[in-house]
């Protein structure tokens, strides 16, 4: 079966920072289990469905990738499916205290499972799901900071043009 990670999150959307994780810990995991779970101090502008559907138009051609959700907790997920690890993305020093707190949560409660954390590569520092709704709410440009069909999909549901530089960084 190999190395099965669960990469967890919110996804509400999904950027380019989390596409750049899943790619790298793809050289270190034989599959990756992409899963939507809840984050109760999150308020959500995606429903499920439309998160997942973002995510599988995004993930479109990478292998031994799979999306899932679930509604619980992380780690019973994680075993059931038989990962042995949690992956997770580092961005700056202000993550660092929840990440922390998360994964000795995760730990006591499982702890034959591991979190490892990749450092998120430096053009997607600033990138999170919550600054780009936040941007894209008013028309700012974060074309180069999701998949296409993400900025797409913000421009409807805040119902503005984003008018970027036509500048895509790709992840992969
Ligand atoms: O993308 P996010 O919002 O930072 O991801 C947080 C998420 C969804 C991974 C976290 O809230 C989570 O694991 N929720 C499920 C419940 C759980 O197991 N919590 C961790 C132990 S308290």
């Amino acid at each position: 079966m190999g190395k099965i990670a669960i990469y967890p999150g919110s996804f509400d959307p999904v950027t380019n920072g989390h596409l750049d994780i899943i790619t790298r810990g793809l050289t270190i995991f034989d599959r990756i289990i992409v899963t939507i779970l809840e984050n109760p101090s999150k308020t959500l502008l995606f429903s499920l469905e439309e998160r997942i559907d973002l995510l599988s138009q995004s993930l479109e051609g990478i292998e031994n990738v799979e999306i899932a959700s679930y509604h619980g907790l992380l780690v019973d997920y994680a075993k059931q499916r038989g990962a042995t690890a949690i992956l997770r993305g580092m961005r700056a020093v202000s993550d660092f205290e929840y990440e922390f707190q998360m994964a000795l949560m995760n730990r006591k409660l499982e702890r034959e499972i591991q979190t490892v954390f990749l450092m998120t590569g430096l053009r997607w520092i600033f990138t999170s799901s919550s600054i780009i709704k936040e941007a894209a709410k008013f028309g700012g440009d974060i074309e180069s900071m999701v998949p296409h069909v993400v900025k797409e999909r913000l421009e409807q549901k805040f119902n503005v043009r984003i008018n970027g530089n036509g500048a895509v960084d790709d992840p992969r």
